[in-house]
């Protein structure tokens, strides 16, 4: 019997394990949701908004258990929340997902929301995977898949917060895969180009070359991400040209980088 089998077989609560997915009223969190779904995992979903009961709705239409949960989870009271209507349930897999940008100069950007980016992408983030972590490593098995980004490979010029908040999470989730090293738990680190989601409308960013860039199909992204996860894999970047990017990021000087950022990220830089 394969790992994955033996995982299915006993996290599940009666014949089905659980997976729980932060981010998963749109984008790629929603199809990585479906991905979840529609390989028998009940779901334990989480968004800010009522709209991920909307979702929830859509993924029991995959014959599983889909149960949502509305909490802001840039506050330690809302990831609580979260893992505490797991109700002590197995979990089989955690997507840790939920994230979003801020795009402009950092200068001018109302602190307020350069701190929800950092509550959300890396405190709630690393908070929920330290909770749910802790119940793997004891039960001997789990799969956790990280969102970060290749943006994480980039000085972010006028995208700074969130380049450095999915820089943190890569180098986390690499982290904490080597110290969960045979334990039974892995993890693995998804990292997406630009995807075709709400994520640049919601950072204010459509009027940049990167927001009318021609961006992957999330429903492409979570299917390599989903894979990844039950393969027990390190890391993925989706997409070859992504892939190119990375390579070529890690040999080029930062300060090149964060020039070549400035092109794509200025604001109004869609009409240059
Ligand atoms: N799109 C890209 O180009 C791209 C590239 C690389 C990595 N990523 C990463 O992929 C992940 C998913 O983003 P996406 O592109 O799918 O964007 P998206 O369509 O905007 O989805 C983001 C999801 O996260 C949820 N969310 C955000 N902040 C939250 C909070 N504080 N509490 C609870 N839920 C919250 C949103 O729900 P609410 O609307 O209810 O808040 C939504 O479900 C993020 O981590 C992002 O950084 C995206």
């Amino acid at each position: 019997m394969s790992s994955r089998e033996t995982n299915r077989q006993t996290t599940g609560n009666g014949n089905r394990p659980l997976a729980m997915v932060t981010g998963a009223s749109t984008g790629i969190g929603y199809e990585l949701a479906v991905y979840c779904a529609k390989e028998g995992f009940d779901l334990l979903v989480v968004a800010d908004q009522p709209e991920i009961h909307e979702a929830a709705a859509q993924f029991r239409n995959y014959g599983v258990e889909a149960e949502a949960v509305e909490a802001d989870l840039a506050t330690l009271d809302g990831v609580d929340k979260f893992y505490q209507a797991a109700n002590g349930r197995p979990v089989g897999a955690l997507l840790a997902n939920a994230g979003h940008g801020l795009g402009g100069a950092f200068l001018d950007q109302d602190f307020r929301d350069v701190q929800h980016v950092i509550d959300t992408n890396i405190t709630g983030t690393v908070y929920l995977i330290q909770k749910v972590g802790r119940d793997m490593r004891a039960q001997g098995q789990g799969r956790i898949l990280i969102t970060g980004s290749i943006a994480g490979f980039t000085p972010g010029t006028y995208n700074a917060v969130y380049n450095a908040s999915k820089a943190f999470i890569d180098s986390f989730s690499f982290a904490l895969r080597a110290e969960l090293k045979d334990s039974g738990v892995t993890v693995t680190c998804l990292m997406p180009g630009a995807t075709e989601t709400e994520f640049f409308e919601r950072a204010g960013m459509e009027d940049t070359k990167i927001g009318q860039s021609d961006k992957d199909d999330p429903v492409d992204v979570a299917k390599v991400g989903y894979e990844a996860m039950m393969n027990g894999e390190g890391d993925v970047v989706s997409g070859f040209k992504n892939k190119v990017m990375t390579t070529v990021a890690s040999v080029t000087p930062a300060g090149v980088l964060a020039e070549q950022h400035r092109k794509k990220a200025k604001p109004g830089s869609a009409s240059d």
